[in-house]
């Protein structure tokens, strides 16, 4: 059986109204979702191309949050007339939409000159 070609996750992940932290579900993270599943349907792709809900994703201030894989790459301020561009330009065509990508050095606060996890970078998360 092939494999899924693409699978992208949506975080809908909630808090409570005025927390400081933010969450996607009230970025429209469960509108992006459907949008990305409706698309998917509309386009006849669901064997091919998976859209999953996700937790949090711990880039909370710039929801909502989707990401590609195999690609590991990471969007954000994600709205759901933003779904065809990411599924045409990207999922499909190769091409990242680069005005919604989250650089690489903004997930992980590890400079992309000093990749290690080692030391003062290893060690668990903030706590949701
Ligand atoms: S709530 Fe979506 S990344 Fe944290």
């Amino acid at each position: 059986m092939a494999k899924f070609h693409k699978h992208i996750l949506v975080c809908t992940h909630e808090r409570a109204v005025g927390n400081s932290r933010g969450c996607c579900l009230h970025s429209d993270g469960e509108k992006v979702l459907e949008a990305f599943r409706k698309w998917i349907a509309d386009h006849g792709f669901r064997r091919m191309i998976r859209a999953n809900r996700s937790g949090c994703l711990d880039q909370c201030a710039k929801g909502s949050v989707v990401v590609v894989y195999p690609d590991n790459v990471w969007y954000g301020g994600v709205k759901p007339s933003d779904v065809p561009k990411i599924m045409q330009e990207h999922v499909l065509g190769g091409r990242l939409v680069e005005n919604l990508q989250i650089p690489d050095v903004e997930l992980t606060g590890i400079p992309l000159d000093n990749p290690s996890i080692e030391g003062e970078n290893a060690g668990p998360a903030a706590p949701l």
